[in-house]
């Protein structure tokens, strides 16, 4: 189990294509717990293996992971999520670890059905709403190589990639 590095826009490593988890062994157990004390670290309620240049489907999501008592911990494990099933539309404010000092409001689906398998490769399916629904439709984009911000409006999304651009290379 390590603490991973986690890339930020506008690394390169985020926009590639991931590969679906065909082997559920030892190691699959070891990179998704090394997921989940990123997580925790970080303070973020979601992170996708990509996030760490990683590049399998893998997702980890809990909600309560500001909780300052970490037996109210709540750890979600979703490997190869597909969305099957989606409805109506919520808009509500987003971050992610990968792009920093930016959160903006960003459309959704209300609600969904995501089929995924389990650290031991059994199929699950969950139905999920609220933050779940956002913060699995969110993690689900990073498996495909799409950012939050992609979802921006045209002008607002230049303007906030342009600005980012230029604060990573300031920091670099
Ligand atoms: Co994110």
């Amino acid at each position: 189990m390590a603490i991973l590095e986690i890339y930020t826009f506008p690394e390169p490593i985020l926009r590639r294509k991931t590969s679906a988890v065909t082997v559920f062994d030892q190691e699959l157990a070891v990179t998704v717990e090394s997921m989940l004390q990123t997580m925790y670290v970080s303070i973020g309620i979601g992170l996708a293996a990509i996030q760490t240049g990683i590049l399998k489907r893998i997702v980890v999501i809990d909600l309560k992971s500001g909780e300052e008592d970490v037996s109210l911990r709540e750890p979600h494990v979703f490997i190869n999520p597909k969305i099957v099933e989606q409805s109506g539309t919520t808009v509500s404010e987003e971050g992610c670890l990968s792009v920093i000092e930016f959160r903006g409001e960003i459309e959704r689906a209300e609600k969904i059905i995501v089929e995924y398998q389990d650290v031991s490769g059994k199929t699950q399916e969950m139905a999920a709403e609220d933050m779940m629904s956002i913060c699995l439709q969110h993690e689900i984009d990073h498996l495909n190589g799409v950012l939050f911000i992609d979802h921006l409006p045209l002008l607002k999304q230049k303007m906030v990639k342009k600005r980012l651009t230029k604060l990573a290379k300031a920091e670099a």
